[in-house]
């Protein structure tokens, strides 16, 4: 903590320097690193920053209203809302190859950003959520949109404040500038979200199924303190049916998967042992409260030969 303390004033005082009275410009998406980027920037800068929130219509339930509450309600920030779900679905109809999917979502995202750039004047600055191991990491299996930059096109000085920290290292600072244990210990989510969990080609129904018992997964783990202690949980639904019953009458519905694994560093992974009380009583509760889904699978399978992402 008083690591983080002069962390904070160092970079408080650089960000001024640099910064000077000119403006800033971040893609907030809510996760750990550009809302840590945001909290510094605040500090430093207050209004002289602007932050852009794009809802691409994948982020999990609650993510677009916390972002609002947090930064706008709270910080009192300069914050811009994009409201983009129709936009991104519109694009993603029909698409099922995942690899198209993330280019069109990481594609999508530069377009909307970019757009709002424009609209805005005597903007100077980028900021940007890198972390150090950004800078190394690319696997080279799938791509990871977020790495290497936002919009190469636009010609904006960045501004990568924790660039050189570890992930534990920006938590340890976010909670110092008092961002809420939720958002400061959250699980990674990647940035095409909730669009690489549900197969295939994405429709509103399903996506809708995965943002609802991703919702419950995440609620009934924080009832039994697994959060922060197994490190992804998350639901997926596949673009099959099968036959149920529901309320006495036979269902053709879709099913949702539930994946938990712990890892160092994602290269490899296991599969999180659990109560089984706990995951009977999640099944039960997925089954009963999304519409359209009548099974539930639990992924056993580590990585390899699975990855953590079903796409
Ligand atoms: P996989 O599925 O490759 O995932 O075992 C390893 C870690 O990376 C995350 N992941 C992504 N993150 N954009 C991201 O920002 C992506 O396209 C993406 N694909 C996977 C995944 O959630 C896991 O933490």
């Amino acid at each position: 903590p008083a690591l983080a303390e002069s962390f904070i004033d160092q970079q408080l005082a650089e960000l001024r320097q640099q910064i000077g009275d000119k403006k800033v410009l971040l893609a907030l998406s809510g996760g750990v690193d550009s809302s840590v980027v945001a909290a510094l920037l605040i500090k430093a800068i207050g209004k002289q920053l602007i932050c852009v929130h794009v809802n691409h219509g994948l982020l999990r339930k609650g993510e677009p209203e916390q972002v609002i509450e947090v930064f706008q309600n709270q910080m009192d920030a300069n914050l811009i809302y994009v409201d983009a779900v129709d936009r991104f679905l519109d694009k993603l109809a029909g698409i099922s190859d995942p690899e198209q999917k993330r280019k069109i979502i990481g594609k999508e995202f530069i377009d909307v950003f970019a757009e709002e750039a424009q609209k805005l004047e005597g903007i100077s600055f980028l900021a940007q959520g890198t972390i150090y191991p950004d800078i190394l990491e690319s696997d080279g299996i799938k791509s990871h949109h977020n790495v290497g930059g936002l919009p190469e096109d636009l010609q904006f000085e960045l501004v990568e404040p924790v660039k050189l920290l570890y992930k534990d290292e920006v938590r340890v600072v976010g909670k110092a500038l008092g961002l809420p244990d939720n958002m400061v210990y959250r699980q990674p989510f990647p940035g095409p979200g909730l669009g690489v969990r549900c197969i295939g080609a994405i429709t509103r129904d399903r996506l809708e199924a995965v943002r609802e018992s991703d919702a419950i997964l995440r609620e009934e783990f924080a009832k039994n303190g697994l959060e922060g202690k197994v490190w992804q949980y998350f639901t997926v639904v596949p673009d099959i049916k099968s036959t149920g019953i529901i309320d006495g009458k036979r269902s053709f519905d879709w099913p949702v998967i539930i994946r938990a694994v712990n890892t160092v560093d994602a290269v490899t992974a296991e599969v999180a042992q659990l109560d089984f009380g706990m995951m009977q009583h999640i099944v039960d509760r997925i089954t009963h409260e999304v519409s359209g889904v009548n099974r539930v699978l639990w992924d056993l399978t580590p990585k390899p030969t699975g990855t953590i992402e079903w796409e």
